[in-house]
């Protein structure tokens, strides 16, 4: 089965290649290129494909990837938000994705996100660059003893959750489905409104569905603690972006850790230094010192890379004999 992997970067291949040996019936073919209506064109003779977290699988491009005979598309990333499952279930594609790959790795950034904002650690490296060594504007505060809230405890969800217990903070949780053994181990579980009330750190691992688009949102930052922490390493548009920057302004939120905004899909992944930035609101946030964007680099280890070629070409190999591959259905 010939697959051509869209939107590859050198690690990529480097990582699909080195499990390629694994899965002698998949031809595997490369290209730099994202996925867009007419990138589509590309995938000729090809009956799978490839793709990544902002390659948007919309109704226009699935049925371009029809035509030119593609019956099923890869997902190499675990959300499948950017992809219309009824469009491809009714052209009879197949989606598949990659669950769990690394939990540890989202879960890992997330907390860095937060050590290196409380010490500002992303300062203090400039400064003693510059032979300034001085302390102030660094003051920082235990992380033992806060409270932290998680919002969604699946797998992400549930690593940070032991990594913060392991720091003494109480961590409080909200999830239509509970985990027992995370409540055995300490976690509290409430209600969103509450968790936000009483957090003095808000970290986001839930799914970004209708449901939770814009689940942090002006009125919810006003319930928050004055000058908490937001990290959200789950999905950009769980956040209304406008909102934050007006928290962040009126100093109610005191720091944010963003590994994901909700408009990366036309400039995470990519350089775009050479060129003036075009979005203002990206802009704006990247002039605050209390915020610290990384460009959706949480899943970025070793592990989780070398999880994610195995798993993808394993569920391409399962498609193929017709045996159950992580496919998503509508
Ligand atoms: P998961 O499916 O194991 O867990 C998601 C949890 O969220 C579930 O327990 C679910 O019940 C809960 N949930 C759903 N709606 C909720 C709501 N309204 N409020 C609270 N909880 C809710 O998913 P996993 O593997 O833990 O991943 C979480 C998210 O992390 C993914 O959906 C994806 O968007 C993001 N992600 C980000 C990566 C990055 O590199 N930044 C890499 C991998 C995943």
């Amino acid at each position: 089965m010939r697959v051509l992997l869209y939107s590859c970067r050198p690690y990529d291949r480097d990582s699909f290649e080195a499990v390629a040996a694994d899965f002698p019936g998949i031809d595997l073919h490369f290209t730099e290129a994202p996925l867009t209506p007419a990138s589509c064109a590309l995938a000729e003779g090809f009956s799978a494909i490839c793709t990544f977290v902002n390659d948007p699988v919309d109704a226009s491009t699935l049925r371009a990837l029809h035509c030119v005979g593609v019956r099923a598309i890869a997902l190499r990333c675990a959300g499948f938000n950017q992809v219309d499952l009824p469009s491809a279930a009714e052209l009879g594609i197949s989606i598949m994705r990659v669950p769990a790959y690394s939990p540890y790795a989202v879960a890992e950034h997330a907390v860095g996100l937060i050590l290196t904002l409380n010490r500002r650690i992303h300062r203090a490296f400039n400064r003693t660059r510059e032979g300034d060594f001085s302390l102030h504007g660094l003051l920082g505060f235990d992380v033992h003893g806060k409270t932290v809230g998680v919002v969604g405890t699946g797998k992400i969800g549930r690593a940070f959750s032991q990594i913060m217990l392991g720091f003494g903070c109480k961590v409080l949780a909200c999830d239509p489905q509970p985990d027992t053994q995370l409540a055995q181990q300490g976690v509290h579980y409430c209600e969103l409104p509450a968790l936000l009330q009483e957090a003095d750190i808000v970290s986001l691992h839930c799914p970004l569905t209708n449901a939770t688009e814009h689940l942090i949102n002006q009125q919810r930052l006003a319930t928050m603690k004055r000058g908490a922490m937001l990290i959200n390493t789950s999905r950009g548009a769980l956040v209304d972006t406008k909102a934050l920057i007006a928290a962040l302004k009126s100093g109610q939120l005191g720091h944010v850790g963003l590994d994901v905004y909700e408009e990366e899909a036309s400039l995470f992944f990519a350089d775009h230094s050479d060129h003036p930035l075009q979005d203002d609101v990206l802009a704006r946030l990247l002039t605050f010192p209390n915020v610290i964007v990384t460009a959706h680099q949480a899943f970025f280890t070793q592990e989780a890379i070398h999880a994610i070629a195995s798993t993808t070409l394993g569920n391409l190999h399962h498609w193929q004999q017709g045996q159950p591959c992580n496919q998503v259905h509508a």
